[in-house]
C-alpha cells in the first residue's frame, strides 16, 4: 500500500536546499564570494524553515518521529539484510546523517559569517574586523573544514540511499523524495492542517522576497563592506604623483614598515629605474608610507602579506609567496597581454587598488585578456 510520507514543503524544503548547497559549492572562488555568501544566507533561512517544521510540522518530519535511541539503531544493524523495514519516516542511520546534515550546514553558516566579518571586513559582523583580524585563517580553516565534514556526510546520506535500495527496495525510499509516496504495510498518511500550511506558505513567501531582495539590492548590510576608499590625492598628493606616474599606486599598507624604508632608501636602483627623489620629498614620502603600512591595516591583503614576509628583505608585494600563491593559476599569457604587461600591473585587473581597496567583487574577470 501506499502511503503519502512527505508532504510537498518537506521535499520543497528538501530540493532547495540540495540545489543551495552545490551553488555554495561552486561559488567558492574570491571573485564570486559575494554570491556565495548570499547563498550562505539563503542556506540559513531554509535552515531556520526545518527547524520550525521539525517542532510544529507533520509526522516523520518532526525531530521527535526520528528513531535515533541506542535500541533503534542496534535494532535497526541487526535487521539490515531484512528486505521488510518497520521505519515509515527516516531509518535510525539515517536519521543521524540527516541531523549531522543539519547542524553541521548551521555551524557551517555561522563560521562562514565569521569569516566574512572577520577576514574580508565584509557583512553582519563586519565590526569584528577591527579586533579580531589576526585570526582571520582560524575562521576560514574552522569553516573549510567543516565542509569537508559536509562533503561526507552528504556521501553517507547518497550511500545510504543506494543500499536502501539494493537491501530495502520494496519501500522505494528513494522514489519517495520525488513524489511524498512510499510503501507501507498499512495506510501511514499524513495530512498538513491548515496551520502547517500556513507556516509552509509563509516561510515560502520570506525565502523569495529574500531572493528578491539580494538580486535587486547587491550592497546590502549581509554583504557590504566597511572599508571605506582612500583618496590618497587628498591625503598626500605628493605620494600619488611620484609614485603613480610609472606604475599602479600601491596602497601603503600593501607593504610592511621595514620594506617600505628599504625601498625608499634606494630609488637610483628602484627595479632597473631611476626614481630618485630629492631629500625633502623622500622623507615626506617615507612618512607617509611607514604610518600607512600593512602593519596598521586590518585588511586581508595586510594581515596575508605580512605574515609573507616576516622578516625576509622582500620590497615587492609579487615577490611574497602568499601573491604568488593567489596568482599561480593566472598564465604568463595573460601577464604580458598588452593591456596588462606585468605582474605588477595590479590595477589592470583589481580596478580599486588605487582607492586602497583588493575586494574580492571587484576582481575584473581575466577573460577580458585572454
Ligand atoms: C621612473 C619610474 C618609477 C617611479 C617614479 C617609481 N617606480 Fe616603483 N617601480 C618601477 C618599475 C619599473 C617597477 C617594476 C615593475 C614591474 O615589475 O613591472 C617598480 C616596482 C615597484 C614596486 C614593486 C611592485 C611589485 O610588487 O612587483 C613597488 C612597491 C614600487 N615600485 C613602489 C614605488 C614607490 C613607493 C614609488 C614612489 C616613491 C615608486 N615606486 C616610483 C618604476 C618606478
Ligand atoms: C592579470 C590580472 C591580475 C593582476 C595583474 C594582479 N592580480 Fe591580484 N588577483 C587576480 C585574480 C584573478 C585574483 C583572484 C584569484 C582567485 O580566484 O583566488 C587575484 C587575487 C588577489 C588577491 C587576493 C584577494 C583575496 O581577497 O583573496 C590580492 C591581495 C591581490 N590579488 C593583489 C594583487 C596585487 C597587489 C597586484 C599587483 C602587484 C595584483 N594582485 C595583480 C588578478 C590579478
Amino acid at each position: 500500500m501506499k502511503s503519502y510520507i512527505w508532504s510537498l514543503p518537506t521535499r520543497v524544503f528538501h530540493w532547495l536546499f540540495v540545489v543551495l548547497i552545490l551553488l555554495a559549492f561552486l561559488t567558492d572562488d574570491d571573485k564570486l564570494l559575494n554570491y556565495h555568501a548570499l547563498i550562505g544566507y539563503g542556506i540559513l533561512t531554509l535552515l531556520i524553515f526545518r527547524f520550525f517544521w521539525g517542532y510544529l510540522g507533520p509526522k516523520y518530519s518532526k525531530f521527535k518521529d526520528f528513531p535515533m535511541s541506542m535500541k533503534d539503531v542496534k535494532e535497526f544493524i541487526v535487521n539490515i539484510f531484512n528486505s521488510k523495514q518497520k521505519y515509515i519516516g527516516h531509518n535510525p542511520i539515517a536519521s543521524y546523517v540527516m541531523i549531522g546534515i543539519f547542524i553541521v550546514v548551521f555551524l557551517i553558516i555561522i563560521t562562514g559569517i565569521l569569516t566574512l566579518g572577520i577576514q574580508e571586513g565584509k557583512g553582519l559582523l563586519s565590526s569584528l574586523n577591527s579586533s579580531f583580524f589576526k585570526e582571520m585563517e582560524l575562521f576560514e580553516d574552522i569553516h573549510e573544514f567543516l565542509s569537508g565534514v559536509l562533503i561526507a556526510l552528504i556521501a553517507a546520506h547518497l550511500l545510504g540511499i543506494l543500499s536502501d535500495r539494493v537491501l530495502h527496495a520494496k519501500h522505494e525510499t528513494l522514489n519517495s523524495i520525488f513524489s511524498g509516496y512510499k510503501v507501507t504495510k498499512e495506510d501511514e498518511s499524513i495530512k498538513l492542517n491548515i496551520f502547517q500550511k500556513l507556516l509552509a506558505v509563509l516561510f515560502l513567501v520570506i525565502f523569495i522576497a529574500f531572493l528578491i531582495y539580494n538580486l535587486t539590492t547587491p550592497s546590502n548590510p549581509l554583504i557590504a563592506s566597511s572599508y571605506e576608499s582612500v583618496d590618497y590625492k587628498k591625503q598626500n598628493a605628493l605620494f600619488v604623483k611620484e609614485c603613480g606616474s610609472c606604475h599602479t599606486l600601491y596602497p601603503p599598507h600593501t607593504l610592511p614598515k621595514k620594506s617600505w624604508i628599504t625601498l625608499m632608501s634606494d630609488l637610483e636602483n628602484h627595479f632597473g629605474d631611476d626614481a630618485s627623489l630629492d631629500e625633502e620629498d623622500n622623507i615626506n614620502i617615507l612618512d607617509f608610507l611607514v604610518k600607512n603600512s600593512a602593519e596598521t591595516s586590518t585588511q586581508e591583503a595586510s594581515v596575508k602579506i605580512l605574515n609573507s614576509i616576516k622578516n625576509k628583505d622582500i620590497i615587492a608585494i609579487t615577490h611574497t609567496n602568499f601573491w604568488k600563491n593567489k596568482h599561480k593559476n593566472i598564465s604568463k599569457e595573460i601577464f604580458e597581454h598588452a593591456d596588462v604587461k606585468s605582474k605588477a600591473n595590479c590595477k589592470a585587473c583589481h580596478s580599486d587598488i588605487e582607492k586602497g581597496l583588493i575586494e574580492d567583487d571587484k576582481i575584473k574577470n581575466i577573460r577580458a585578456y585572454m
